[in-house]
């Protein structure tokens, strides 16, 4: 059977943006295939270093999962950080990355070019987690013979990266670690957020799922929109707010929703409250799962705790297949 596995940071509140790119089609492909699916909380130690935080947001990302509807008895379900094989892994790996390669990764390039810009030295600020960012992706990835990783388009460039690294120690150890494929799926591989760029943890313009109903509100009539009266015709394709109604509208309903548009006498308002809605009703068994599951801190440990064993077993199977074939032997 093919295996499936991806990841999502406690870097924040999951949005939208994390559920259509990467949770929905994780957890469809989780009724076919052997799943895997993770907390990413080393990756998050690249940004938050305050234990509270990190602590509440692993929670509010086990929560989402499950009440998005990951069946721990079917998916196998972890935080990275207590796989410590992937950390072993990774150093192997880094021994197979070249350096060139990391240098161009999107997130250390651009944090980079950000620094030059303000006139910084090239490296301030910089840790070296987010210059080896994608080399621990990779392990997590590589460690349990991925076949296929549903992301957003954002990650495309670190699961290419997996790939080469694996290729590389392949060339040299005979192919011990499977070359895995990004599952991209393009009608929701970049949600926009509220400001029309992506929608990210990292820019405070996310649509959290779960806040609590009057701020969720709140969000939704931030989306920004253009100065266009009411009462004239308005272009559907450049709305943010159509945007998103695209992810919750068949195809019948967005083409009736871009003629409302363009008759004009559509007021954003009126969209907006009627996305609100939409939003709402969508998640709303999710969202009343979540917040019984927030309250039980201790369950979310517990399934954690036994997707940790069931992890561990697999993942020492490939790290002793991948020593042995570099001649690490007794
Ligand atoms: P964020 O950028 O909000 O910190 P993560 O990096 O934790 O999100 O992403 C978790 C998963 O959700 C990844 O697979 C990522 O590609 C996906 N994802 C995040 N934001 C979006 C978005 N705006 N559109 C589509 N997929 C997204
Ligand atoms: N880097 C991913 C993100 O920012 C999270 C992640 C970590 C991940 N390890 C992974 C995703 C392995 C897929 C597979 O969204």
């Amino acid at each position: 059977m093919k295996r499936v596995l991806t990841g999502i940071k406690p870097t924040g509140l999951p949005h939208i943006g994390n559920y259509f790119g990467a949770i929905r089609p994780a957890l469809d492909l989780s009724q076919k295939y052997d799943s895997f699916y993770f907390i990413a909380d080393y990756h998050a130690l690249t940004t938050i270093k305050d234990p509270k935080l990190m602590t509440e947001y692993t929670l509010n990302i086990a929560a989402a999962w499950l009440a998005l509807g990951l069946d721990p008895d079917k998916t196998i379900f972890y935080k990275q950080s207590d796989i410590t094989e992937i950390f072993e892994l990774s150093w192997i790996l880094s021994c197979f990355s070249a350096k060139g390669l990391l240098n161009r990764a999107h997130a250390y390039k651009s944090a980079v070019d950000e620094n030059l810009k303000t006139h910084h030295d090239m490296d301030h600020n910089i840790n070296h987690g987010i210059y080896a960012y994608p080399v621990l992706m990779a392990a997590d990835i590589l460690l349990f013979n991925t076949d296929l990783v549903p992301v957003g388009s954002d990650q495309k460039q670190h699961i290419e990266i997996a790939r080469d690294i694996a290729e590389a120690i392949n060339n040299v150890a005979g192919p011990v670690l499977k070359v895995p494929e990004p599952l991209i799926q393009d009608d929701t591989k970049l949600v926009p957020g509220i400001d029309g760029l992506k929608m990210s943890k990292n820019y405070n313009n996310t649509i959290p799922i779960f806040l609590p109903e009057k701020q969720l509100r709140k969000k939704v009539m931030q989306i920004v929109t253009d100065s266009t009266p009411v009462e004239a015709p308005k272009n559907a394709v450049e709305c943010n707010v159509f945007k998103l109604f695209a992810l919750f509208n068949n195809d019948d309903e967005q083409a009736n929703l871009a003629k409302r548009y363009s008759a004009g006498g559509l007021g954003y308002g009126t969209v907006k409250q009627e996305l609100f809605d939409t939003i709402m009703s969508f998640f709303k068994l999710a969202r009343s799962d979540y917040d019984k599951i927030i309250e039980k801190p201790e369950y979310c440990s517990r399934l954690l705790a036994e997707g940790k064993q069931k992890a561990k077993e697999i993942a020492s199977q490939t790290l002793i297949k991948v020593k042995y074939a570099l001649g690490f032997t007794a």
